[in-house]
């Protein structure tokens, strides 16, 4: 008897060093071929793109994996359509040209590792990035992007406050009351955002339009800023854009439509009604001059807004110093 059970061990174990070894086999096998089929899958999601393009896409793809500063708490997944469907009649709507178009891109990544899973319609207005996002729509459902049906324009980065950039952002109002029109609700959002949360859940109650506010410390009184804002398709709202735009048609060609719009609002009170969001929730690019505050406040915010810093390689600047470059 004690000598059987040494017996019995020994053969148990040889069994399991022969079950142990098939069953590497196995895992290496699968192992082996999954990873064909991956590299697979990743030539083949971007037909269009070239070997250079598809190397930044998939970087892309890494970096909105990665988990290592504050913005990034919640690992990409793509977006199902059930999930898009739940935001179905608003589109999140944003305007780029090749100049802005790697910002886009950063803001669609920032969109994207928090599975908000809006129905976002860029309009692209060169046909370089035309080409470009189309290319990248695998890599984010719920992509749309239309060409502009205004006449394409330049593919400069163009200076901001500049005669032809103005006229470029002035375009954003045609897009919005077309699909205003078309009975949608619009989030609008400027390319030079990052988003930090989920801004859907502060778009609750009754309001025709839901919009960012700044206060100019000089003034002090706070003015809209149409950088983030959700407008439904109320009467209200209507009246207030398609005399926007009528407006920007007849003003100097240098007034900032934004500048525009606050005059329509004020003229159009109290029965427009205005939704002014929080200003910590949704905060302007003045807040990073406190070099610690993505540590210390992001958490707290939706969307950050990059505007009053100045340009573009002003805003990579600071996109890159705090860690929201995720390209
Ligand atoms: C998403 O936006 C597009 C416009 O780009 C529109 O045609 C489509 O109906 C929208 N889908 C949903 C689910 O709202
Ligand atoms: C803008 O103004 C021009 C004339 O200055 C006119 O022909 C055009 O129809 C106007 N467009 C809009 C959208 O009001």
């Amino acid at each position: 008897m004690a000598g059987l059970v040494p017996m019995a061990t020994v053969m148990a174990t040889r069994k399991v060093n022969a079950w142990c070894f098939v069953c590497s086999l196995l895992l290496l096998i699968l192992a082996a071929s999954l990873l064909m089929k991956c590299s697979q899958t990743n030539k083949n999601i971007y037909p269009n793109a070239n070997s250079k393009e598809q190397t930044r896409v998939t970087n892309a793809v890494k970096s909105s994996n990665r988990v290592d500063d504050a913005s990034a708490k919640i690992p990409a997944r793509l977006c199902t359509q059930v999930d898009i469907d739940r935001h179905a009649g608003t589109v999140l709507l944003t305007t780029t040209n090749a100049g802005f178009l790697d910002m886009t891109e950063n803001m669609l990544h920032s969109i994207k590792r928090l599975r908000i899973c809006p129905n976002i319609t860029v309009i692209a207005e060169d046909e370089r990035s035309y080409r470009r996002l189309s290319a990248l729509k695998t890599l984010h459902p719920g992509l749309h992007v239309q060409r502009t049906n205004l006449g394409a324009t330049t593919s400069d980065r163009l200076r901001v406050y500049g005669r032809t950039y103005v006229q470029f952002v002035k375009r954003r109002t045609h897009y919005i009351l077309r699909f205003l029109e078309d009975g949608y609700n619009v989030l609008f959002a400027d390319a030079d955002t990052f988003w930090f949360q989920d801004p859907f859940p502060d778009f609750r109650g009754n309001f025709d339009i839901a919009m960012r506010q700044e206060v100019n410390p000089a003034s002090l009184s706070p003015v809209f800023c149409n950088g983030l804002a959700l407008y439904r398709p109320t009467e209200n709202t209507l009246a207030v854009v398609r005399e926007w735009v009528r407006l920007l048609n007849t003003t100097h060609k240098k007034t900032m439509d934004k500048d525009v719009l606050n005059r329509v609002i004020q003229k159009r009170k109290p029965n427009l009604r205005m939704k002014s969001l929080d200003p910590g929730r949704y905060p302007d690019g003045r807040v990073l001059r406190d070099k610690g505050w993505v540590k210390k406040q992001a958490g707290r915010s939706a969307v950050l807004h990059f505007s009053h810093i100045f340009g573009y390689e002003g805003k990579l600047k600071k996109f890159k110093e705090n860690g929201l470059w995720l390209l």
